[in-house]
């Protein structure tokens, strides 16, 4: 009858059968962080596209597989390359590869991204601990009858992103000597970005960052029980807050400038 929860058990049924890996923690990728799957002690990997049903990402030069293995001696499993919504999916399929990590085993999950500069303190290349979200712009991942095996029907988000690990990562941080910022993370569907506008509305709601993921990954991950922290990688500043216009191009290079710094928090947080 339900055909999420009828997709989602026969995609982990289908994973089950190309891995017995038991993550402790799931990482999701963003921008400029895709090759981190690579440097780490891999044990397995498995394709979306061999897991059927399972939502493939059209985004151009993006992978898409899971990879489990090992960061020092915490069992992991990163997904490189995400669903947008964007894309065209649905939210339930965007959520879905965050419920098969969940069932998995997965008790926590750190989830990565690009994001636009809202707050006027911020610059390209900073990093920001999501403290909290908006996502008002986009429908609930949980809309539809409700997965009993998963969570409850109204789950609670008061704490979305857990404050322990958000004490833990600033901790690392402070180890590695980068500076990194806390604010609130607001997800907008793209795939255009907003117009000034927007941004000014999404400021005078209290946001500080504005992206097209990750908001609705950590309500899915949330309903299951997961523990979540969130980063962003500051990009750009969002629309009408420079004179230039916004672009992809410069997001993923930015990305790419700060990717070592992030790579290494990422290590440190996870063994922490
Ligand atoms: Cl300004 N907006 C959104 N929605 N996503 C972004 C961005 C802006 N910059 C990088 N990613």
């Amino acid at each position: 009858m339900n055909q999420v929860r009828e997709k989602l058990f026969s995609c982990l049924e289908s994973l089950k059968k190309k891995t017995d890996f038991k993550p402790e923690v799931a990482l999701v990728l963003g921008s400029g962080l895709g090759d981190y799957a690579e440097h780490i002690e891999v044990k397995e990997t498995v394709d979306y596209k061999d897991l059927e049903g399972f939502p493939v990402s059209t985004v151009a030069g993006h992978k898409g597989r899971f990879v489990f293995g090992y960061i020092g001696s915490v069992p992991v499993v990163i997904m490189q390359g995400r669903v947008h919504y964007y894309e065209g999916y649905p939210m339930s399929d965007v959520v879905l590869p965050i419920r098969l990590m969940g069932l998995l085993g997965a008790k926590k999950l750190i989830l990565t991204n690009a994001a636009g500069g809202i707050n006027f303190d911020y610059r390209p290349g900073d990093f920001m601990l999501l403290k909290d979200h908006i996502t008002t712009a986009v429908p609930s991942p949980l809309i539809g009858e409700n997965i009993e095996e998963l969570g409850p029907r109204f789950p609670d988000m008061s704490e979305v992103y857990s404050e322990r690990m958000r004490e833990i990562a600033i901790f690392c941080a402070k180890k590695l000597e980068i500076p990194i910022q806390e604010g609130v993370y607001v997800q907008f569907t793209g795939p255009n970005y907003e117009t000034p506008a927007e941004i000014r509305m999404a400021r005078s709601w209290g946001a500080d960052a504005a992206g097209m993921s990750t908001a609705c990954e950590a309500m899915a991950a949330r309903h299951l029980g997961m523990e979540v922290c969130g980063i962003s990688c500051i990009t750009n500043l969002a629309a009408g807050m420079s004179k230039q216009a916004l672009s992809h191009k410069e997001v993923q290079e930015t990305a790419d400038k700060v990717s070592v710094r992030f790579k290494a928090l990422i290590t440190e947080l996870i063994k922490a």
